[in-house]
This record gives structure tokens, sequence and C-alpha cells, in this order.
């Protein structure tokens, strides 16, 4: 095994967040404007080849946990085949998902096949009616049936649920109590004003943080046992007596988690982020593109992770002041 890097607060370098795309067949409003953002050319975007090499190089200096994101990872063509490359790389040995569940059904055998233990599924609600004013699609349907195929076969499933003022506070309770009869965690994430607007307030304006989450689902459910969580965790878990899976809360936007964070994010166009909310402080794609070596590509993504900011805060003071809006998450990969 390779030991990892670690980065000048003493947190290793572990996991990458890698988005495959920018692109996404829904439009979630918390997420992206109705007519979409303005998506990138493809050439713009990595290529495959290109995100293979960066991932192995990345293994060598400890990433072993990869996760695709997006954007929607099934909306960029191929996307079995190269997953079955990644899994292949010396030193991945953790391969999982984030997807909408729009067009993943019909690859749920594929994953299973390929190992993949645990995907993410982005639901914020289970009524129909809600489901497409808040995606501005009519999707629910197909989102189910992912749901079901992913429990069919075997594979965890974790729904990730935003929680939005005014718009799906009645399916939290709901959404949680699906745990209760499934096999399934489900987890509630503080909305970040990310869709490009800016956020000068901070996390003290926002109305469902995730104490007010918390005491919600107390409210209902009883007292929300905590689990102990694996360093680098984001999400705090909570047991459910009575319940086979867990309901667990994401503080996104008040970031309470950044101390042992060891994620590095890739962005569709070969940026990388050390930080949800720093501007991006590498252009790896301009090195992989201007013939940098392997040895002179790791050495800048050595450095880029060793001076990390302290958390999120920091890594938010950081940026030039002319990016103090926030891109979609469809962009950073979440
Ligand atoms: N705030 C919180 N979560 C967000 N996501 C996307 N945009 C936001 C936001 N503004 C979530 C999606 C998905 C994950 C990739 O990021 O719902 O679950
Ligand atoms: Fe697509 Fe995810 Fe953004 Fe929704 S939140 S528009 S599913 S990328």
């Amino acid at each position: 095994m390779v030991s990892p890097l670690y980065d000048q607060h003493g947190r290793p370098l572990e996991y990458l967040r890698l988005a495959v795309t920018d692109r996404c067949n829904l439009r979630c409003f918390y997420c992206m404007p109705e007519e979409g953002i303005k998506y990138m050319p493809k050439h713009e975007l990595l290529s495959y080849e290109e995100m293979l090499r960066l991932t192995g190089l990345l293994a060598t200096l400890g990433v072993r946990k990869v996760r695709l994101t997006g954007g929607e990872p099934f909306v960029r063509r191929d996307l079995v085949p190269f997953m079955e490359r990644l899994a292949q790389l010396p030193g991945i040995d953790d391969i999982s998902l984030t997807t909408n569940g729009v067009l993943t059904a019909p690859h749920v055998p594929a994953l299973a096949r390929l190992g993949v233990k645990a995907v993410n599924l982005s639901l914020d609600t289970l009524d129909r009616a809600r489901f497409a004013s808040i995606t501005r699609r009519d999707e629910l349907p197909k989102v189910m049936e992912t749901f079901y195929a992913l429990l069919d076969a075997g594979i965890q499933v974790k729904i990730n649920a935003v929680v939005m003022d005014g718009q799906n506070i009645d399916d939290l309770v709901p959404l949680a109590d699906l745990s209760r009869a499934l096999p399934v965690d489900v987890r509630f994430i503080e909305e970040m004003p990310f869709n490009g607007g800016s956020h000068e307030a901070g996390p003290a304006s926002l109305p469902w943080n995730h104490v007010r989450i918390r005491q919600h689902l107390e409210a209902h459910f009883g007292e929300l046992t905590p689990v102990p969580m694996p360093a680098g965790a984001t999400a705090s878990d909570y047991s459910i007596a009575g319940h086979q899976g867990r309901v667990g809360i994401i503080a996104a936007y008040s970031r309470t988690f950044c101390g042992t964070c060891n994620r590095l994010r890739l962005t569709a166009e070969g940026g990388i982020k050390t930080c949800l909310y720093d501007q991006g402080v590498l252009d790896v794609r301009a090195l992989l593109r201007g013939g940098k070596d392997d040895e002179q590509i790791v050495a800048a993504l050595a450095a880029a992770f060793r001076f990390r900011a302290a958390n999120g805060f920091e890594a938010e003071r950081q940026r030039p002041l002319h990016q103090l809006s926030f891109e979609s998450m469809a962009t950073i990969g979440g």
C-alpha cells in the first residue's frame, strides 16, 4: 500500500471525486437555472484517457477511493467501460458513484459486476409533483426504478436529499422513514447557495442547518443515536431504534467536518480543487495537454494538496473577489 501524502494540516490524501461531465439531464433549482448552465465544449472536458492517467498518478500519492460525480455521470457516453478501466488501476480499491438515477437502472447489473458496493442516489422528495417542480423534469418513476434495481442487486443505496426551506420540509420524515423497512441510508444535506448567486450572509442565515434538521427528525422519530464515523467522513450518521438503515446529516454549508477532510476534486474541465469552496487551485488539463511528464504532474498535484486551506471558510476567503459567487455544483462535482 502507498503511504498517503499529508497536507500541511495533517490530513491524508485518499479520496478523489472525479466529475466526468458538467452536463445534466435534470435542472434542480438549487444547482442550475432553468435554461441550464453554459456547458463546456467537449474538447475542453478531460478525455477518459486523461482521467485515467491522472487517477493513476494520484494513486501513487495515496488516493485509493474514487467517486464519479458530475453533472450526471451517466450522461457521458461509455461510462461503464471507463469504470472498468478505472477499477484496474493499481492502488484504486474503492469505486463509487453519485447519480440522479434517471438513466441508471439499465446499468445496475454492470455496476454490480464491477464490484461497486455503494451508490449515492440524489433524491429530494418522494412526491412526483414536488420532484418535477424541484428538478424541472418529471422523472421520479425512473429514479425509483433505479432505487429498487440497486436494492435488488445488493448494492448499498445512500440517498442524498438537499434540505430546502419552503420546498421539501414535508419530505424529510417520509424520506428518513425509508430507512425503517429497507436497508438504505438517508442523508440530509444543508443547502449551499451554489447556483450562481452570492452568499455573503454565510451559514448563520441558513434556515435549515444541521441542528434544525436533527431537531426536526427527532421530533418525529425520537432520539437519534450518533454512530461513530470513519475519519474523513462528512456526514454525521445516526441510528434510529427499529430502523435497518441510518439517517445522516451533512453540514455542507456550516462546514463542521473540514478538520479531517481527505478529498481532492477534479472538475470535468480538468481543474483541481482541494476544497469544495476554493476556486480551483491547479489547472491539470494545461499540464496534461502541455506535454508535462508524469513526474512534473505528480509534483504539481502534491504541491496543490500540501498547501490546502485549513477549512472551507479559509478557502472561501482566498477566492478572488470577482469569484465570490459560486459556480454550479454540476461543474464542481458535489
Ligand atoms: N447544496 C447542497 N447540495 C447540493 N447538491 C447539488 N447542489 C447543491 C447545493 N446547492 C447535491 C446534489 C447531489 C450532490 C452531488 O450534491 O443533490 O446529491
Ligand atoms: Fe443535475 Fe445533480 Fe445538479 Fe440536479 S443537483 S441538476 S441532478 S447535477
